[in-house]
């Protein structure tokens, strides 16, 4: 946000009478710690204290979820306040009274107070219709959904009665003038006629800023053959459709907390996640997903899960936020994606089965790298060598638009290597290439040429467990269903889950080498949680995610028609 002059002077001002650590200190439990001191941080959840307050620099960091800023952000997103009203707590607490804004700037945010007053006036209104006897049918609706009372109320969902004149007449005679209500879009003004409701005969979503202020709405169609299915709110002094988010007050806590945000397509896919309990969820505004949208999600969290309808058409909408987001990335952040089943949305998911289906379809995400080769290869084909050298230039293609030159390299190499594992003809079932490969001295011999991803994690999933092998009881069910196209892997998996080995000699044939040679020392590397010293707690999610990640793309792929399209 550019400061105005005047704010900017202000805040310098604040800067050398109110200390950060006076501001922090005030509303947190901080102590210090040399020149600076920490806290727990109240932006995610934290038993030990990674939140840091530096009093020279005037600014906090929180190592655990990445939350930054000055006394002024600090105000701003612990108490949720908007930018005005963080500067005027501020003000206050300091004892230095507000610059005076300059005419304009001043028509400006008075304008913008009387627009917001206006549309939580109408959100009132429209909630008071729905539970007017007008409203049973509505009412019934929701019911019919599976929507309870207390997620109505949560979300605030309204009525807008078939007329032509409701709300009008309601805000008018609460001396809101035409004007506003028209430049609020609550109003529709068609050649020169009086204005009229722009929402008749829909049932009303409220679309809120980060603090909770409405600033637009979405009007669903309650009768079949009503067009649009969704109305929504013109763009106005309030509402920008490309840079807000449906849900984005109520993920906020959840998103923060979890590191992660998911994006969800409808309006009532978010309300029903929320409801089912899962929070860290947001939806675009009746369009796709915008660069301003993602970059938004990564400067509060870092990873964002996208999950779109499973077909074609939403696949291509996910392609396209790819692209958008692929010049951002960077190191830490990342997009996960979703595959529904064919023909639900999150929402009808959830009404069938529960918060579990949907946990089930989390925990099943796939990630970036995975998600560019399967459209890819669904895209160009993989069969004829004119198909496959389309598929690596567009490897190339879409990697160069990484903004971060580490992560464009990796991801490109990433991409190859999976593609000449997955496209060169299967082996021969005696030995491993690797096997054939091993050089017998292992100390001067070169590495040999890099194995496949899949082959590399794989064998980083037996080692894992050889160096921990208590924890093989615990994820028997998983490692039973992992598919080991390598058979020596295969086999000493058997060996594993039915115990007819010690796990050192399992590790021995898993490596083909003596334990402490460069082979396990670049597995390490690539794997850390295949060091012995790491605990066996983190031992245990690192190996479930990966299992679980290997396993979904094995799902992704069997879902998916042959070739022609790609769903997920
Ligand atoms: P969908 O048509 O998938 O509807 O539109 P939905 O969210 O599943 O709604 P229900 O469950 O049938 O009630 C997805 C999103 O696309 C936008 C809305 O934001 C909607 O939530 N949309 C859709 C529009 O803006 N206008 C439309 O006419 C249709
Ligand atoms: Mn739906």
């Amino acid at each position: 946000m550019s400061l105005f002059p005047t704010t900017a002077r202000f805040l310098e001002q604040v800067k050398n009478r109110l200390p950060i650590e006076a501001v922090i200190g005030k509303r947190l439990k901080i102590e210090r710690r040399g020149r600076e001191y920490t806290a727990l941080c109240p932006f995610h959840d934290e038993k030990t204290p990674s939140f840091w307050i530096s009093p020279q620099k005037g600014f906090y960091h929180c190592f655990g979820c990445g939350a930054h800023g000055d006394a002024l952000k600090f105000i701003q997103d612990y108490e949720k306040r908007s930018f005005k009203d963080a500067l005027e707590v501020l003000s206050s607490e300091a004892g230095i009274p507000l610059p005076q804004l300059n005419p304009q700037e001043a028509a400006k945010a008075q304008q913008n107070q009387t627009l917001e007053t206006a549309m939580s006036a109408a959100q009132r209104w429209f909630e008071s219709q729905l539970y007017s006897p007008m409203g049973a049918e509505a009412r019934a609706y929701l019911a019919r959904r599976g929507f309870t009372e207390q997620t109505i109320r949560r979300f605030g969902l309204g009525l807008a009665p078939d007329k032509y004149e409701g709300l009008k007449s309601a805000l008018t005679a609460e001396k809101y003038s035409i004007e506003t209500l028209t430049e609020a879009g609550l109003l529709i003004a068609v050649d020169g006629k009086s204005p009229y409701d722009r929402f008749r005969g829909r049932l009303m979503i409220p679309i809120k800023d980060r603090r909770g202020q409405v600033i637009a709405f979405g009007g669903r169609a309650l009768k079949p053959d009503q067009e649009p299915k969704y109305l929504n709110s013109p763009e106005t002094p309030l509402f920008h459709k490309g840079s807000n988010l449906y849900a984005q007050d109520a993920a906020f806590a959840a998103m923060s907390k979890s590191g992660t945000a998911l994006v969800v397509e409808g309006y009532f896919d978010a309300i029903a996640l929320h409801q089912a309990g899962i929070a860290h969820v947001v939806a675009p505004l009746g369009t796709a997903m915008t660069e301003e949208q993602i970059r938004t999600l990564w400067h509060q969290v870092d990873t964002v899960q996208l999950c779109f309808d499973g077909d074609k058409a939403g696949a291509k909408a996910t392609w396209r936020a790819v692209q958008r987001a692929l010049p951002y990335l960077k190191t830490g952040k990342t997009l996960q994606f979703l595959a529904l089943p064919p023909g639900e949305d999150p929402d009808t998911l959830v009404l069938k089965g529960g918060a579990a289906a949907f946990t089930n379809i989390i925990e099943h995400a796939q990630s970036l790298s995975q998600f560019i080769y399967s459209w890819t290869v669904a895209e160009h084909g993989a069969d004829t060598p004119e198909q496959k050298a389309s598929c690596l230039a567009a490897f190339q293609e879409t990697t160069d638009t990484i903004g971060d030159a580490v992560l464009k390299r990796l991801m490109l190499q990433e991409l190859k290597d999976r593609f000449y594992q997955e496209t060169r003809p299967v082996p021969k079932a005696k030995g491993t290439r690797f096997e054939k490969n091993a050089p017998k001295n292992v100390n001067t011999a070169p590495l040999p040429r890099p194995d496949s991803f899949r082959l590399r994690a794989q064998r980083a999933l037996m080692v894992a467990l050889c160096i921990h092998p208590l924890l093989v009881d615990e994820v028997a069910e998983t490692l039973a269903q992992l598919e080991f196209f390598d058979k020596e892997l295969d086999s000493a998996r058997d060996a594993l889950l039915n115990a007819t080995a010690n796990p050192s000699a399992v590790m021995h044939t898993i490596l083909g080498f003596q334990t402490n040679d460069r082979l396990l020392a670049s597995l390490q590397q690539e794997w850390p949680f295949t060091k012995p010293q790491t605990n066996s707690d983190d031992v245990r999610s690192a190996w479930l995610a990966l299992a679980n990640s290997m396993l979904a793309e094995v799902v992704t792929a069997e879902l998916r028609p042959k070739r022609r399209l790609f769903r997920f």
